[in-house]
């Protein structure tokens, strides 16, 4: 399988099973000594995919590993004091470099611990699951969540390098893969008909190249986040499916046992918001029956209630990009063509909420 390049803002990503001996060059050409390499993994990370990398690379067998449990729990300051103290306890310098193994946690967390370390050592990304893959592991946005608040304090600070190797998918859980393959589908509705075509014509089930689909969908998130690197206006092409999925998102956290993954919500926030386009930006009916078609097709239908609309809605008005009974959206014009900062009145919301719960499934 060949090895793709993506040139990034100040970085390189590298995709493919074979990227090892890339590693190998990369890690040697800093000539580290004995525990100038820190390797940040969870429980998974370090059981499932630190082996593959330690068998293909020598240099591996020397380097440091911090270990934090795995979850969205660990992505707190309490954690970076820890990880701050343990690179302080074993020499990491300003030449250190840590390597972030694992999922959008960890690249969030390590990518901020290392930003702020001694003002800032290198760090490189090596992402684990598809939601890191596509999403989490590029575009600079590092840090952590303060008081169940998300991503409440952090910096925007580039890797050195990432490197994704699509076979650490293999032992990724299929609700993990679902979770990351809606960003995939919202990349595809973003950027161009003809890869929404590409896509839409396969199953998330029938899905076998993975690799193909991850060079696609880093190339999009790659492209809007070089456009606008500190996310100030284009980027928010990005928020679509995730006004209206991020509130369900927390409500489903807050009301449910086993709450939805972001990726299911956002599942839910595309149809809502595509909804929304097709009365006010003009998505024409027939891409919208397309969108709901596939979306449902490939995600499972959330059964919450009318009576929930108004907790929804108090969730999205805290939301800081919204204001009053107006909310900020991201909208298609068509598949492949977008407005930002739509501003969108609360019935309509409701609307397409309501929307949501009649479809039969
Ligand atoms: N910075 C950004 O631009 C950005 C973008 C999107 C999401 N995020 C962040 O990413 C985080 C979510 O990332 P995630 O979905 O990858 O979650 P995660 O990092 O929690 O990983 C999900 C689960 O998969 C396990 N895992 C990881 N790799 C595995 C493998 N190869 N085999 C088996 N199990 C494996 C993990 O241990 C964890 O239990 C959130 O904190 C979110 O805020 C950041």
């Amino acid at each position: 399988m060949e090895q793709t390049i993506i040139n990034a803002n100040g970085y390189s990503i590298f995709i493919g099973n074979d990227v090892f001996d890339t590693i190998r060059s990369y890690l040697l050409q800093y000539e580290f000594k004995e525990n100038k390499i820190f390797v940040l993994v969870d429980e998974n990370s370090r059981k499932y995919c630190l082996p593959r990398l330690v068998s293909n690379i020598q240099l591996f067998q020397q380097v440091h590993i911090l270990e934090v449990p795995p979850g969205e729990e660990t992505k707190t300051l309490q954690t970076c004091q820890e990880l701050w103290l343990q690179l302080t306890n074993n020499g990491a310098d300003r030449n250190s470099v840590l390597i972030n193994l694992g999922g959008g946690v960890l690249s969030d967390l390590g990518g901020f611990v290392a930003s702020t370390f001694k003002r800032g050592i290198r760090y490189v990304n090596i992402p684990t699951t598809l939601l890191s893959m596509v999403d989490a592991s590029i575009g600079g946005k590092v840090g952590v969540d303060m008081n169940g608040l998300k991503n409440q304090i952090g910096v925007f600070s580039n890797p050195q390098v990432v490197f994704v190797i699509p076979e650490f998918l293999d032992t990724l859980p299929d609700r993990q893969m679902s979770n990351g393959f809606a960003e995939i589908v919202k990349h595809a509705l973003i950027y161009e008909k003809h890869y929404w075509d590409e896509l839409s014509a396969k199953q998330f089930r029938e899905i076998k190249n993975w690799k193909e689909i991850i060079d696609w969908s880093m190339e999009i998130k790659n492209y809007f986040v070089t456009e606008d690197p500190l996310d100030t206006g284009f980027r928010k092409v990005l928020n679509y499916g995730h006004t209206i999925g991020h509130a369900i998102e927390a409500f489903s956290l807050q009301h449910d046992d086993e709450p939805l993954l972001h990726g299911e919500a956002i599942a839910i926030g595309l149809i809502c918001e595509s909804y929304i386009s097709q009365k006010v930006a003009g998505l024409p009916q027939d891409e919208l029956d397309e969108i709901i078609h596939y979306v449902l097709n490939n995600f499972d239908h959330y059964s919450f209630r009318s009576g929930n609309f108004d907790l929804i809605i108090d969730i999205m008005k805290h939301d800081k990009k919204n204001t009053g009974n107006q909310f900020n959206f991201t909208l298609l014009t068509s598949i492949g063509n977008s407005l930002i900062n739509q501003q969108v009145d609360i019935s309509l919301v409701r609307e397409s909420l309501q929307f949501y719960l009649n479809i039969q499934v």
